[in-house]
């Protein structure tokens, strides 16, 4: 195999340049656009259409909002990479849109995390990567490798310059007892749950939690969770530990996607800050996936 590139995504261009900067591979550039009617355009920007036969190739597109275009333009990159003759295709998929979507909530519904899943394998990847996935036992849907990496021990060490005072980690439903436990080890904290539902037609978040017995009184609490989306759930887990008697509220997440009024929601409910990473862009990644994504990358 002669030569490894990176291929920077429309939708994630500033990390995969980060990528490409910290392991001395090359940068492809695209070139995107909608036509008039909405459907996508995607071309790498390279001269010689031989030029990648043989070589191995990174691609590094999230798949946030708009999700369907980032979808579609993975999918097309993919499949050019192919058609170039690449002898092996990565995708790297920092967020994965429809992860949520793990199984049928509601009869008549598609397993959509699945769905898309098979298509990134079908448009040609030869192996597939992504970070903090929702449900991770979606991923054995694929027969191609696939890799689910670790963003908490990144989002932790950026707590660890935090002096927090008798740390507690809430684990804000049972979905992410897992994470938060993990996080709390990371931290050095003991880890509280809360139990939050969600009504599946209305989407309305309702939390329980025991914050007398779990005693947050004048303590630093941190939540951990994949996805900051509406908030919902971030701020009831706040509002319920500020009853609790908590001191100081960190929000951390892998993927804030943080829709419409969601940041002034969590601020407004008592939160000394949120800290989100760049899988996805918004005014809380503060944190770089890029040395986790460059470290697997070498152990691809
Ligand atoms: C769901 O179980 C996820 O782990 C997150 O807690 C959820 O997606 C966050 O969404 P929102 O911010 O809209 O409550």
């Amino acid at each position: 195999m002669s030569h490894k590139y990176v291929i920077a995504g429309p939708s994630s261009q500033a990390l995969a340049v980060q990528v490409s900067k910290l392991l001395g591979m090359p940068a492809i550039e695209t070139e995107f656009k909608k036509f008039p009617d909405g459907e996508n355009y995607v071309r790498l920007k390279i001269e010689d259409e031989d030029s990648l036969a043989g070589s191995e190739v990174f691609i590094i597109q999230t798949t946030d909002f708009p999700q369907n275009d980032h979808l579609w333009e993975l999918l097309y990159l993919i499949s050019i990479s192919r058609r170039l003759q690449c002898e092996k295709v990565h995708a790297i998929v920092p967020y994965l849109a429809y992860s949520r979507q793990d199984k049928v909530f509601r009869q008549g519904e598609a397993v959509s995390a699945e769905l898309i899943l098979t298509m990134i394998e079908h448009a040609g990847a030869t192996s597939f990567s992504t970070i903090d996935i929702h449900a991770p036992s979606v991923l054995s849907i694929l027969s191609i490798p696939s890799y689910n990496l670790d963003a908490m021990p990144a989002l932790a060490q950026h707590l660890n310059d935090v002096e927090l005072v008798n740390p507690a980690v809430i684990s804000p439903d049972k979905g992410s007892r897992a994470r938060s436990g993990q996080f709390a080890k990371l931290i050095n904290a003991e880890l509280v749950e809360f139990d939050k539902s969600r009504d599946t037609i209305t989407g309305e978040i309702s939390m329980d939690g025991d914050a007398k017995d779990a005693d947050l009184q004048g303590r630093d609490v941190a939540i951990a969770d994949d996805i900051i989306a509406t908030g919902g759930t971030m701020s009831a887990a706040i509002s319920l530990a500020k009853k609790g008697g908590a001191r100081k509220l960190y929000a951390l997440c892998t993927h804030p996607l943080l829709i419409k009024n969601a940041c002034f929601r969590l601020f407004n409910a008592g939160v000394e800050d949120v800290i989100g990473t760049n899988t996805v862009s918004s005014q809380v990644s503060k944190v770089s996936v890029a040395p986790l994504i460059a470290d697997h990358v070498v152990n691809l």
